[in-house]
């Protein structure tokens, strides 16, 4: 398993390029199952989740041709199987979306019940519940989730979700989207990604309004086309790089991202201190206050408001914080993994129960850590870059399911980081 050999305490200073959303990506790739014609994605990250679910495209046969590294032809034209299978799903639970779309356009879908994960147990009750309302019979059949349409062709219905579900709002809607007649989804998800995915389904022929506010109507569709669509870029990894700015005293200029798409990040760091000034619509300079950080609450909820997957990222930079804040977890019952590993490196944290209070500052020191889930890694990543000395991070399979290339973008702004492979120094990741 490849390790990370961080040696910290340099400022990062330069200027780094975000790539496309991994969260959109995804529903998107799935999305192209709606239809026989060829659907082209630009600004596809070039990370492990988007190469399994291209793998899981290509086993139910489709045909995805790649002209540039981050350009996908995809045509789903032969589509000769209708599952997901646990071998795959087992490593991507986001190829659940791939149910929504087989089950609209073929009125039928098998696909592995995915387990739980790192950071809970993340069921998909809400999907198959709202799967039903739609008309789908849902059945679980040794591990499988088996779902058919009957009539052939699900039907749209008037519903609300109980919880605020992001892949659950994006199955649904690609569901609905072929259904016979009107659907509306109330308590729906508004993330950047949602709207991402409703403008390619609109671009396909669907008829998608709402998307990005709590209640989506869609207005079923015979059958949709091929279109081409550029992916949004990645909030996340932008909100990463702020913090990597911030908690090696640096200073980043960070292109192709999308400030509007992180604007509860960028208020909260701001309160904390941090200097965020948007140079233009795709541009933010980042550099950390003189006079340091100061220790501010906060709790993740739902977008628009602070993201769950920029929770571990904040806490690492709350190590570096004057005073006490208190990290309250609302949508996953176990997203402190990294915590129990920045306490390894010298952070004070305690933690009850969703909330975890973090008594800064404190000096973190170089050590063997391990990572445990996607953004944790990226926590434990922006402590090595802070702390004096040598950080080992082992399994970073993990950060490479979501964040590009990132030993090569680190490097070029200063970083001293590089991959070990089995034991040897393993040469510049880019992309061939
Ligand atoms: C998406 O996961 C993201 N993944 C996650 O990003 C992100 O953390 C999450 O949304 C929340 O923003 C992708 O988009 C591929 P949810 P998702 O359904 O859709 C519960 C990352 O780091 N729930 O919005 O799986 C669930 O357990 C990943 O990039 C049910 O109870 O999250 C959780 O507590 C991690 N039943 C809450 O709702 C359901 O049927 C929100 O989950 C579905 C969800």
């Amino acid at each position: 398993m490849d390790k990370f050999l961080i040696r910290g305490g340099i400022p990062l200073r330069g200027k780094v390029e975000i790539s496309g959303a991994k969260n959109s990506a995804l529903p998107c790739l799935a999305a192209t199952l709606l239809t026989p014609d060829t659907v082209t994605l630009h600004n596809v990250p070039y990370v492990k989740d988007l190469i399994t679910l291209r793998r899981l495209l290509e086993d139910m046969g489709a045909t995805v041709l790649t002209p540039e590294l981050r350009t996908h032809k995809i045509t789903a034209k032969n589509i000769e199987t209708f599952e997901a299978p646990y071998e795959l799903v087992k490593t991507m639970r986001a190829s659940v979306l791939a149910l929504g779309p087989l089950l609209a356009r073929f009125g039928q879908a098998k696909v592995s019940l995915p387990g739980g994960c790192a950071i809970g147990t993340r069921p998909i009750d809400l999907h198959l519940r709202a799967f039903e309302r739609l008309g789908a019979v849902v059945s679980l059949e040794s591990g499988d989730v088996v779902a058919t349409a009957p009539q052939g062709r699900l039907i749209g219905a008037e519903f609300s979700f109980e919880k605020v579900t992001v892949t659950g709002t994006e199955n649904v809607m690609m569901a609905a989207a072929l259904a016979q007649g009107k659907t509306v989804i109330r308590n729906a998800a508004q993330e950047p990604e949602i709207e991402d995915l409703a403008e390619l389904l609109n671009k396909m022929g669907a008829r998608i309004k709402g998307a990005g506010t709590p209640v989506l109507e869609i207005e079923g569709v015979e059958h949709l086309s091929g279109a081409e669509h550029t992916i949004i870029p990645d909030r996340i990894e932008t909100g990463t790089f702020i913090v990597a700015a911030a908690i090696t005293q640096g200073e980043l200029e960070i292109k192709s991202c999308n400030p509007e798409h992180i604007k509860a990040v960028i208020e909260k760091l701001r309160e904390v201190g941090v200097q965020i000034e948007e140079l233009n619509q795709s541009t933010l300079s980042v550099r950390c206050s003189p006079a340091g950080l100061r220790a501010m609450d906060v709790t993740t909820e739902p977008h628009p408001l602070f993201p769950t997957d920029m929770q571990a990222q904040y806490m690492a930079l709350m190590t570096q914080a004057d005073g006490t804040s208190a990290v309250t977890e609302t949508i996953f019952e176990n997203r402190f993994m990294h915590a129990s590993e920045l306490i390894r490196m010298g952070a004070d944290i305690q933690i009850s129960g969703n909330k975890a209070m973090v008594q800064g500052k404190t000096p973190l020191t170089g050590a063997r850590i391990l990572a445990s889930d996607l953004r944790a890694s990226a926590s434990l990543v922006l402590a090595a870059l802070c702390a004096s000395g040598e950080t080992l991070i082992d399994r970073v399979y993990h950060i490479d399911r979501g964040y590009e290339t990132i030993v090569d973008k680190l490097s070029s702004i200063g970083a001293n980081i590089e991959r070990i492979t089995d034991g040897l120094a393993a040469g510049a990741e880019r992309p061939n």
